[in-house]
Order: C-alpha cells, then sequence, then structure tokens
C-alpha cells in the first residue's frame, strides 16, 4: 500500500503529464497552422509520449492499491511568436517536469518506498533526455536564424518522428 504522501506526489503527475500532452498538442495546433507540418508532427508525438508517461503513473498508483485523484488540467498557452519561441517554451517546461520528477524521488526515499524510488528513477533518465532533446533542437532553430530554407530542412527532420510506446515491453 502507499503512503498517502506518495500517493498524491504521484496522483499530481498523472495530471501533470496530462497538461504536457495538453500543452504539446496546442504547441502542434501552432505549428500546423503556422506551415511548420514537421514540428507540428515532432509536438504530437511528444504529447503522446506524454500520456503514456501519465498512464504508467497511473498504472503504478493502481497497482500499488491506491485510489488516484484526477486533478484539474488548465488551459494550455496556444498563441506563440515563432517556431523557436516553442521550442524555448519546451525546454521551459521539461526542465520544470524534471523539478517534479526530482521531487517525487526524494519523497518515495524518505518514506522508504524503495518500489516507487525504483519506479520513478525511469522518469528520472527520461528527463535528461527530454532535456538534451529539446535543448539540441533549440540551438538548431536558434543557429539558422531567419533563414527559411534551413528551418524547413529543421522541420523535415522533425516530421520524421514516430510515437513508440515507452513502455510497450512493460505493458505486453
Ligand atoms: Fe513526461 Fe516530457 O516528460
Amino acid at each position: 500500500m502507499l503512503k498517502k504522501t506518495v500517493a498524491k506526489a504521484l496522483s499530481e503527475q498523472v495530471t501533470a503529464e496530462y497538461y504536457s500532452a495538453y500543452l504539446y498538442l496546442a504547441m502542434s495546433a501552432y505549428a500546423d497552422r503556422a506551415g511548420f507540418k514537421g514540428a507540428a508532427n515532432w509536438l504530437y508525438v511528444q504529447a503522446q509520449e506524454e500520456m503514456a508517461h501519465g498512464t504508467h503513473i497511473l498504472q503504478h498508483l493502481l497497482g500499488r492499491g491506491a485510489m488516484p485523484t484526477f486533478g484539474e488540467i488548465k488551459s494550455p498557452p496556444s498563441s506563440f511568436k515563432s517556431i523557436r519561441e516553442v521550442f524555448e517554451k519546451v525546454l521551459a517546461h521539461e526542465q520544470t517536469v524534471t523539478g517534479l520528477i526530482d521531487k517525487i524521488a526524494s519523497i518515495a526515499l524518505r518514506e522508504g518506498d524503495h518500489a516507487t524510488y525504483n519506479f520513478i528513477m525511469w522518469y528520472v533518465n527520461e528527463q535528461v533526455e527530454e532535456e538534451a532533446t529539446a535543448s539540441e533542437i533549440l540551438s538548431k532553430a536558434t543557429l539558422v536564424g531567419e533563414n527559411t530554407a534551413l528551418l524547413y530542412s529543421i522541420d523535415a527532420e522533425l516530421g520524421t518522428r514516430v510515437f513508440t510506446d515507452p513502455f510497450a515491453a512493460t505493458t505486453a
């Protein structure tokens, strides 16, 4: 059975992951309307990943005998100045999420919940990757500046991203 503090932190993270999905859907819609179909695809896949992250935490809660609480998912921003600004916000958002995940790891350790600590370590590692990827895209977008041809070449690269369920092996 999960301790209340751990269950609360995990439930809040389910909401946070679903907010992330909602945020990336809004960004994807902006990118689509701005003509960056590749970035729209990348952000849509990102939204799918976030839903998988949230659902996996929900399954952990249920698997440990806890009833999740479903928090409110706030409305995300949906207008941006540029595609570069979108990726600035992706990076800033992932940095915030890293802080939330680290907090859960600290709570799990404090409560002596090694199963949750072990579970959340996947997310700790995932956040390193999430920040690195967002940072790399942002650097490229910054380097090309206003060069439309190069910007569209980055967009084409982002268009190749395909969703794969990060937990397929564990949920099959
Ligand atoms: Fe669920 Fe983008 O981390």
